[in-house]
């Protein structure tokens, strides 16, 4: 459980990042159709980062019962807990959909103001999810040492 939670959460945080700067950099830098594979390529990596993401909140969640409410390891983890309904409602509501329709308009070579209205809001809470699993992966660290 001390090396699977870790690594799920690390895959999870990695792939968030690998989807966020590849978008950034195809979308300044890319041709149309690099852009068009990179935004149809994220869909099928994503059930992964899902799956590692669960992964991660289980073990982390069977980890942090072995924790004794009193000490300061519980604040921390604490802390962690709290990101989670966060992550997985942005996760859920916002960026699952956009991935998924921008997908769809990218397929269809349709680069409209939808399209940029929507690949905005997923960049804007993309890099709120990376930087609260980023979050979670720091207190990770300090939860270890104090564990
Ligand atoms: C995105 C979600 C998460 C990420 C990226 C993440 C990442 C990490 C990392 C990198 C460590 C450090 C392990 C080490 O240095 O050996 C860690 C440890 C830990 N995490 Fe998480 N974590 C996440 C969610 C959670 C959740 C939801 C809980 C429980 C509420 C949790 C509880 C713990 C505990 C108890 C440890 C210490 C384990 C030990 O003593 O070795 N984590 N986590």
């Amino acid at each position: 459980m001390r090396k699977l939670h870790p690594l799920a959460g690390v895959i999870a945080l990695g792939l968030a990042l690998l989807f966020w700067t590849s978008t950034l950099l195809v979308e300044v830098l890319g041709s149309i159709s690099q852009i068009a594979w990179v935004k149809t390529t994220i869909p099928w990596v994503l059930p992964g980062m899902v799956l590692a993401l669960i992964i991660a909140a289980a073990s982390g969640r069977k980890l942090g019962s072995r924790v004794p409410s009193t000490t300061s390891a519980a604040a921390v983890l604490g802390a962690k807990a709290k990101r989670m309904p966060f992550l997985a409602g942005n996760g859920l509501l916002i960026l699952i959909p956009s991935a998924l329709f921008l997908a769809w308009k990218a397929e269809g070579g349709a680069f409209d103001e939808a399209f940029v209205a929507v690949q905005i809001l997923e960049l804007v809470a993309g890099a709120a999810n990376i930087t609260l699993m980023a979050l979670n992966a720091r207190d990770g660290r300090r939860l270890a040492n104090l564990t």
